[in-house]
């Protein structure tokens, strides 16, 4: 995974960007996201720039590595007074995040660079997803990014997109994205917004 610089023109390879892209539009001063996998800060990172010195970011995180790999990215970054980094599963997200939330991001899968035997798992991703729903404001977003192409990718793909496409379309819109020029098990973007 790369992460360009930062550029006006974002290069749309692959989810990632383009999940970067939506934070752009639905994030902004004053709001509260969550990051559900921080993993190496990435992610983390841009929900603290984006949400300003009046809004937080909740970070979880069930690896100390990527606690300590996101802290210290915050830290370089001179923003880790914006969020609060959490050594817990989002299954745990109701117990420590209070709503409205604007943005709860996902990107599953393994580490990069750590064990790669430590996934993100069905069962409490749904569970998180679905604490997640509760939180949102109206207009709040929940975006997901799925890597069917590991050994535990195509059960989780299945067990969230089958979520996904179960949720009320009164109450929520959901959304797959995906590139169509790679393979199919490339990642994609799956997006649910609570209706307005
Ligand atoms: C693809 S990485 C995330 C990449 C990250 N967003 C970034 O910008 O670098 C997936 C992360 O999910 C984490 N994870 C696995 N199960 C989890 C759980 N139940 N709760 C929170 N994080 C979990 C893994 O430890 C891993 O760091």
């Amino acid at each position: 995974m790369t992460y360009p610089s930062f550029s006006p023109i974002p290069a749309l390879r692959g989810p990632v960007p383009l999940a970067h892209l939506f934070l752009h539009t639905f994030v902004h001063d004053g709001h509260t996201a969550v990051d559900a996998t921080c993993g190496n800060g990435h992610d983390t990172l841009l929900l603290a720039r984006l949400v300003g010195d009046n809004g937080s970011v909740f970070g979880f995180d069930i690896q100390q590595q990527a606690m300590v790999e996101t802290g210290r990215r915050l830290a370089e970054a001179k923003l880790s007074h914006r969020a609060k980094l959490l050594l817990a599963g989002h299954e745990r997200l109701a117990e420590h995040v209070t709503g409205p939330v604007q943005v709860v991001l996902f990107n599953l899968g393994y580490l990069p660079g750590g064990d790669r035997t430590i996934i993100t798992l069905p069962e409490t991703t749904v569970t998180a997803l679905e604490q997640s729903l509760h939180l949102l404001a109206p207009g709040g977003t929940i975006l997901v990014t799925i890597y069917p192409g590991h050994g535990g990718g195509p059960a989780e793909q299945s067990t969230v997109e089958n979520w996904a496409a179960g949720l009320e379309p009164r109450a929520f819109h959901s959304w797959r994205m995906g590139q169509i020029n790679v393979n199919q098990d490339a990642p994609y973007l799956l997006l649910i917004q609570k209706a307005l």
